[in-house]
């Protein structure tokens, strides 16, 4: 094995769930994301030299780290457990527990650079069950919809995780995506223990048949049916009541012009849509000014939809 040989890999962050898809849609945006550079050395297995955006608080060691653990899964399935010799340089570019998909970013841009140094053992689509090793470490469940965004791009719809079966939906050319991330931190686990075991059948029904028109809106780039499906019957509003001023966002957003607005992933992000860059601006503007109001700091986003997904960068 050449000792000098590395790779370098960004994985973007990713909006989770789209409103009505739990667990099973998302989608990855631009200008947030993690960088993993894998490497190999003369000796000590898989180790994590660096991490660095984390303030120090994510575990070096491999078996506790989202990224590690799933670095560890690919080499185990490529045979190569105790033989690679490889080290990790983890550098996070967006905030934890934010509801952007961290952890998954992590997760994505390990396997792909693991998997591109020893040689391109398995497909995009094979390392998705790797990442998803990663993920559950983070959250406590086994669920895809970030890491499949992260890895893939685009929209995505996962049927199942293992064994891998990922739909890539096409991306409409005018949609835009604001974020806003209010300052605080909601850890996925919990904010999966508070959701209810549960589902009342006619509520089911509202969500599998805006899911249905979701992915058909994407489809036929129609932005007015996107916009009627966007609606959450089950999750959001369990998880709205940890974020302040949730209901004022979503409204602001909705005036703004946005097709719909609802959390990204666990939380406290939200994520509206829009048929373009200056109404996804206002749209943050309208949302910020709610947070504003009641003196709570915040970070907003705006970006098209990114449709690459991880891929390899110049170290
Ligand atoms: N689908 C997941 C959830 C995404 O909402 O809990 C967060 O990782």
């Amino acid at each position: 094995m050449p000792s000098t040989k590395s790779v370098r890999v960004f994985a973007p962050a990713t909006v989770a769930n789209v409103a009505c898809g739990f667990d099973v849609l998302g989608f990855a945006i631009h200008g947030l994301g993690d960088y993993v550079t894998a490497r190999f050395v003369d000796q000590g297995g898989l180790g994590i030299e660096s991490i660095t955006g984390d303030g120090g608080r994510l575990p070096k060691e491999t078996s506790k780290n989202t990224a590690g653990l799933a670095a560890l899964a690919l080499l185990k399935k490529a045979g190569k457990e105790s033989g690679a010799n490889i080290q990790l340089s983890i550098e996070k570019n967006m905030p934890l527990g934010s509801g952007l998909g961290s952890s998954a970013a992590s997760s994505a841009a390990a396997v792909v650079a693991v998997n591109e140094l020893i040689g391109k053992p398995f497909s995009v689509q094979e390392l998705l069950p790797f990442a998803v090793e990663g993920e559950m470490a983070a959250s406590g469940s086994a669920h895809a919809d970030n890491v499949a965004a992260a890895l893939f791009g685009g929209f995505i719809l996962v049927k199942t995780h293992n064994p891998p079966d990922v739909i890539s939906l096409p991306t409409p050319s005018k949609l835009h995506c604001t974020i806003i991330h209010p300052s605080i931190e909601i850890q996925t686990r919990n904010s999966r223990m508070i959701l209810k075991k549960d589902v009342l059948l006619e509520k089911a029904v509202t969500q599998w048949a805006n899911l249905g028109a979701l992915v058909a809106g994407l489809y036929t780039e129609d932005y007015e049916l996107i916009s009627r499906s966007l609606h959450d019957e089950i999750i959001e509003p369990v998880r709205s009541i940890l974020i302040p001023g949730f209901a004022d966002m979503k409204q602001a957003a909705i005036d703004a012009g946005a097709l719909g607005c609802s959390i990204s992933g666990s939380g406290p992000s939200i994520f509206a849509l829009s048929i373009s860059k200056k109404e996804a601006e206002s749209i943050g503007n309208s949302m910020g000014s709610v947070l504003k109001k009641i003196g709570l700091e915040y970070h907003t986003h705006v970006s098209e939809i990114n449709t690459t997904g991880a891929h390899v960068v110049k170290a």
